[in-house]
């Protein structure tokens, strides 16, 4: 093996390449302490023999040279897919553990089975060729077997194997493993897991671990290792369609120019005739690039290089396919969705979403429905929380190509991002693209913004006053209105209130409803600025994320954001509605400073501190900052 050393320590990025291929399982384990899942760990770690200690020294200083794990072993470097969201700042508790036989190489992903188990279970099984599902033999098929089970199909796990474990606790009792066996299988016909394997064995013990066992002579099937060392791993993705999203796109000089990136899917070669998404446009391969010289053909997993014979346009984020077999473009889907934060779901929100190498914006839609996972019903929801799994309509803010995730997990998985904290919030897989968007386009309209304004003496804008209830948004409003209108200009004010008794009066006061308040008022204001108005919108709007969307809906020059930034004892002690002195008494929930958040803009055009400032000076404040703005003269 010293071969294999030296070239950890000359290259690691091609030793973990090369084994990747060659023969590496990613495999993930699933249950408790309780069902044995430490000792069955530390057993084939202990009894593999070969756990390449001095790899492991070589391997943790390279990680402390190049990983992102401080002085941490950093087995994320032999990982891909949704690992990557330790950089996006989320606590995954899942440890990947490395090992090795004569036959095989092994990253065994332990998750932890205890609150955050969806995401941590997401983030581990999302390269997994394998899952061992213990069972202890004493309480067979439980709830917690049932969650795992279908957690895995649904990421879809093709390969199964139910470890009955303790059988030295049964007297390797036969009777009890195909019990076990068989409720397990009535269960798996539910979730469309095909190829399972059961194995009686006690880790404790070490019976059929690594051995075959002389108690279960029953038992003709293989040992968990036998079976580990078998199974068919990482080939299926290069059985399928050829992808490859481009990473980067390489350019040392202006005789060479080529697209890195990972081939995630099917086998490409030089001369494969190859379609470039989103856009289409076709060429052919030219060369198959890598360090250690061309390669005459490359296969999923490989990190590669390509060439090709015509000058095309590619950018970060598009896929190369072949011609036939490519994947489809889109930009409204069914999927599913995995909410992972705590802080919930909200339908409506701006967020970002990763699919392949491409981020793009993403709006989730009401969930049609949330699956309980202990019995695969499903749910009415409004939402998703933490660990929560629904279906959901998403639409993206462009069109993407995709596979849908049963097809190939990489093209078809997605990771959901907080445009904030640019924390990762969720995860999902596409099922399929829906054509809605397809048939909706734009209309040409012959008088468009600029000729409305041309007939004003003023040009368009929105003036979004934020602050709490009784910070005084529509006294201030009201006053700049009147100013402006008796200076011929063309106004529009949008009340809170009063738009709450037409058209938002379905909407009351949770997070989601006010994320869908602002969504409306940001497209409606959006319509009268087109229309030429000076609009002035006042609203709580206590989320950043919203009134960033209402900017975003307007070009640039045309949002002024106006805080109105009473402090909250001033606001309360004004309490025009008496609405703080019912919250306080607990006959109004969720009352935006009492007992729901209040966003502070971190850099509006204007803050206006109004425990200080009266009202008609404030409001010369706003007309001022239109005037700044260009708006009027
Ligand atoms: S927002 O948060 O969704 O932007 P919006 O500005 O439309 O709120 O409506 C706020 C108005 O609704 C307040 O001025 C107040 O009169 C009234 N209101 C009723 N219940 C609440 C509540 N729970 N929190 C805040 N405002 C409330």
């Amino acid at each position: 093996m010293a071969h294999a050393s030296d070239l950890i320590a000359s290259d690691i990025e091609g030793y973990l390449t090369s084994h990747q291929y060659k023969s590496m399982l990613r495999f993930i384990t699933c249950g408790s302490v309780d069902d044995g899942k430490s000792t069955l760990i530390g057993r084939l770690l202990y009894e593999s023999h070969l756990v390449f200690e001095d790899h492991l020294a070589t391997l943790e200083a390279d990680s402390a040279k190049v990983g992102t794990q401080g002085s941490d072993l950093d087995f994320a470097l032999l990982l891909d897919g949704l690992a990557a969201e330790r950089e996006q700042g989320i606590t995954i508790d899942v440890a990947y553990r490395f090992f090795s036989t004569e036959r095989r190489k092994f990253i065994v992903a332990d998750t932890p089975g205890h609150e955050q188990y969806t995401r941590n279970m997401v983030t581990g099984a999302s390269t997994a060729d394998v899952a061992v599902v213990l069972v202890d033999a004493r309480k067979g098929v439980l709830t917690q077997t049932r969650r795992h089970s279908f957690l895995v199909s649904l990421l879809g796990i093709k390969r199964v194997v139910v470890a009955i474990n303790k059988m030295d606790l049964v007297d390797y009792s036969h009777d009890i493993f195909n019990a076990i066996e068989a409720e397990y299988l009535n269960f798996a016909s539910r979730i469309s897991l095909d190829d399972i394997t059961f194995i009686p064995l006690s880790a404790l013990k070490g019976d059929n671990v690594t051995s075959a066992s002389e108690h279960t002579n029953w038992y003709n099937g293989p040992t968990l290792i036998e079976y580990l060392e078998t199974v068919p791993a990482a080939d299926e993705r290069a059985g399928q369609s050829f992808r490859m999203p481009v990473q980067w796109v390489n350019r040392p000089n202006l005789d060479f120019r080529g697209f890195s990136g990972q081939v995630v899917g099917g086998t490409v070669r030089p001369g494969d005739a190859v379609r470039v998404l989103p856009a289409g446009t076709t060429s052919r391969v030219d060369r198959i690039v890598t360090m250690d010289g061309d390669l005459g053909e490359a296969i999923a997993g490989q990190s590669v290089t390509i060439t090709l014979t015509d000058e095309v346009d590619v950018s970060r984020g598009d896929m190369i396919c072949h011609t036939d077999n490519s994947a489809e473009v889109a930009d409204q889907f069914e999927s599913h969705v995995i909410w992972m934060h705590e802080n919930g779901m909200l339908p409506g929100r701006p967020y970002l979403m990763r699919i392949g190498a491409r981020t793009v914006g993403v709006t989730i839609g009401d969930p049609k429905y949330r699956i309980d996972v202990n019995t695969l019903g499903h749910l009415a929801a409004n939402t998703l929380e933490m660990n929560e799994i629904g279906v959901c309509n998403i639409s993206l803010d462009r069109a993407v190509p995709f596979d849908p995730y049963s097809e190939n997990r990489d093209t078809g998985g997605f990771v959901i991002i907080d445009k904030m904290t640019q924390s990762t919030v969720g995860a999902g897989l596409l099922h399929f693209a829906l054509r809605r968007s397809h048939n909706i386009h734009w209309q040409d309209v012959r008088v468009n913004k600029n000729a409305r304004a041309e007939q004003n003496s003023h040009r368009p804008g929105l003036v979004w006053l934020t602050g709490l209830s009784g910070s005084g948004k529509s006294t201030i409003a009201n006053i700049v209105e009147s100013k402006l209108h008796a200076m011929g200009v063309h106004t529009y004010l949008l009340d809170g209130d009063n738009l709450r008794h037409g058209l938002n009066r379905d909407l009351g006061f949770t997070d989601a409803d006010r994320v869908e308040n602002i969504r409306r008022v940001s497209e409606v204001a959006g319509l009268m600025v087109d229309a030429g108005l000076i609009v002035l919108a006042s609203f709580i709007s206590p989320f950043a994320a919203e009134r960033q969307l209402a900017r975003e809906r307007l070009s640039n020059g045309e949002f002024i954001e106006v805080h109105v930034d009473a402090p909250l004892d001033v606001a309360e002690a004004r309490d025009p509605k008496g609405l703080y002195a019912k919250a306080r008494r607990g006959d109004l929930s969720n009352f935006t400073g009492i007992d729901s958040p209040y966003e502070r803009p971190a850099s509006p055009e204007v803050r206006i501190d109004t425990s200080i400032v009266e009202p008609d000076v404030a409001a010369d404040v706003v007309i001022d900052a239109l005037r700044s703005a260009g708006m009027i003269n």
